[in-house]
């Protein structure tokens, strides 16, 4: 099954007098309920990637489908209801609003929904009960990005994007976090896509995807995906 693919995409960016193509005919499905991994080195057109995948930009060429609507077709009011209802985000350095509590923090990202999970059931579900009433300083950075996965999965979203969610994290912070976000992909049917240029977390994703120069260089699914227990970071 399939809720999301990319086929044929390029996208280009014009950066002064030069053309930059970010993305140079990439093809690719997400499925639900699973942790794709979008592996590769800086420049790669990882980031370009999953902003084409959240509806935060449009390809130059190329279709993007999801759910059966063509989203690549969508303008601008389409894909912000598109972004608002389905998709989840989630940054390396976790964006959370210092002056508001991790529960207020977590009810912005649902406050257009319909069916939203509370902030506090979303923070218990990332292991943050008692937390709510903690401000962003008050809280480590794993503790942080756990605030902001909640945020990103209180409206439970069909799809969760995340960009270097482990980038600003130690290694063994950063290891409980990609566990959490693989048990979000197992237990909520959301499939979850975690963009990192650390080879290690690779093969902790139920699939693959590596990019090279804006090109899919290999697409691996790996049937018995290891624990995060047993990678080196
Ligand atoms: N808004 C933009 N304008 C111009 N060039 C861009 C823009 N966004 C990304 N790029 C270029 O596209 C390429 C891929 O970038 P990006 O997707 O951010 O890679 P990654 O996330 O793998 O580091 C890089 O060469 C980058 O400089
Ligand atoms: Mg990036």
């Amino acid at each position: 099954m399939t809720l999301i693919s990319l086929s044929r995409v390029v996208k280009k960016y014009s950066a002064g007098a030069q053309d930059v193509t970010a993305l140079d005919d990439v093809s690719f499905d997400i499925e639900p309920a699973k942790m794709t991994v979008v592996l590769g080195p800086s420049g790669s057109g990882k980031s370009t990637a999953l902003n084409m995948l959240g509806g935060m930009d449009t390809p130059t060429s190329g279709t993007i489908v999801a759910a059966g609507e063509e989203i690549s077709s969508y303008d601008d009011a389409r894909l912000t209801l598109y972004r608002r209802e389905q998709v989840g985000f989630v940054f390396q350095h976790y964006n959370l609003i210092p002056n508001l509590t991790a529960a207020e923090n977590v009810g912005i990202g649902s406050q257009y929904s319909r069916d939203a999970m509370s902030p506090d059931d979303a923070l218990a579900s990332v292991g943050l009960a008692g937390r709510e009433r903690s401000f962003p300083s008050e809280l480590s950075g794993g503790q942080m990005q756990r605030v902001a996965i909640a945020r990103a999965i209180a409206k439970r979203p069909h799809l969760l994007l995340c960009d270097e969610p482990t980038g600003a994290l130690d290694s063994e912070t950063g290891r409980a976090v990609i566990a959490l976000l693989r048990s979000i992909a197992g237990t909520t049917q959301t499939a979850v896509v975690v963009v990192t240029h650390n080879v290690s977390v690779a093969a902790v994703g139920d699939a693959t995807v590596t990019l090279h120069d804006g090109r899919v260089q290999s697409h691996v699914e790996h049937q018995v995906p290891i624990s995060v227990e047993e990678i080196d970071w």
